[in-house]
């Protein structure tokens, strides 16, 4: 069977030293795709190239903070000269399980603008800056990491919930811009999924009722959040772009 990715180039995937980020690349990589983790997590994102087993993709980490745009260049120029190109980005970089919830009032300014900072303009960093080796690729693919609760306006979560929004926004506006130049770019909303990460703003009682409001009575996993964003990225989806995909169990109907 022919491979669903290009020969040439990899994969640049944000936020990847941990949870739904560690286990794309994995899986990217066990297809046989190479990729670069681009996290500001030293530790971990050595950790995930160390676990990636020998024969699969190959697999870079690049300490990046994706809310600077320097560090963001820097990363795709370490990607391209690893890998002779880049062809697609996983935007999932983001500040989420280490936010404590809160009502918005008790939001500090500081804390507000970390997270627009780090979620909404860090897409748009690492769009801009792979912008020129997604255009030479001839057909690049960009997935964008936002949140279900975007759909359903989640409490105490009023600066994540709508720096994910403007994430859909800016996907939505950049698909328009980036179709002449073959380049797809769609938004993929996870619902409630439990890594490896432990959540200390979950308690079991809040799992076991967000379980019940999905149709599919289980914990969503990183791989069920991997594999339709891997499909994204693939010519399998080469006719889908400014979509908005959510992966939750069937917990929002969008
Ligand atoms: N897990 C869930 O329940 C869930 C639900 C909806 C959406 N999401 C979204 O899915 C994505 C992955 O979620 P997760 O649970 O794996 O999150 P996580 O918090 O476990 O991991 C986030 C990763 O982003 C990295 N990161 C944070 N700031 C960064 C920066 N400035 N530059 C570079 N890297 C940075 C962290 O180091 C970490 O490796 C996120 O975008 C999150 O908002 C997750």
């Amino acid at each position: 069977m022919a491979s669903r990715f290009p020969t040439r180039g990899g994969v640049i995937v944000t936020g990847a030293a941990q949870g739904i980020g560690r286990r794309l690349a994995l899986m990217l990589a066990a297809e046989g795709v190479d990729v670069c983790i681009a996290d500001w997590n030293d530790e971990g994102g050595r950790a995930v190239v160390a676990e990636n087993p020998d024969g699969a993709g190959r697999m870079i980490f690049v300490r990046t903070d994706v809310s600077d745009e320097a560090s963001c260049a820097n990363a795709v120029g370490e990607a391209e000269a690893a890998f002779g190109g880049v062809f697609g980005v996983v935007n999932n970089a983001s500040i989420f399980s280490t936010l404590q919830m809160r009502p918005f009032w008790e939001i500090p300014t500081e804390e507000w603008d970390r997270v627009q900072n780090v979620n909404l303009k860090g897409v748009f960093n690492m769009s801009r800056a792979a912008l020129p080796a997604l255009r030479n690729s001839g057909a690049g693919s960009i997935v964008n990491i936002a949140s279900s609760t975007l759909l359903f306006g989640r409490q105490n979560y009023a600066h994540y919930v709508s720096s994910k929004a403007g994430v859909m926004g800016l996907s939505r506006a950049m698909a328009r811009e980036l179709g002449g130049f073959n380049i797809r770019v769609n938004t993929l909303t996870p619902g409630p999924t439990f890594t490896e990460i432990e959540r200390k703003t979950v308690t079991p009682e809040q799992r076991e009722a967000m379980i019940r409001q999905q149709c599919l009575e289980r914990a969503g996993a990183p791989d069920d959040i991997a594999a339709p964003i891997i499909f994204l990225l693939s010519s399998e989806a080469r006719w889908i772009t400014g979509q908005l995909l959510n992966v939750d169990g069937g917990m929002v109907m969008h």
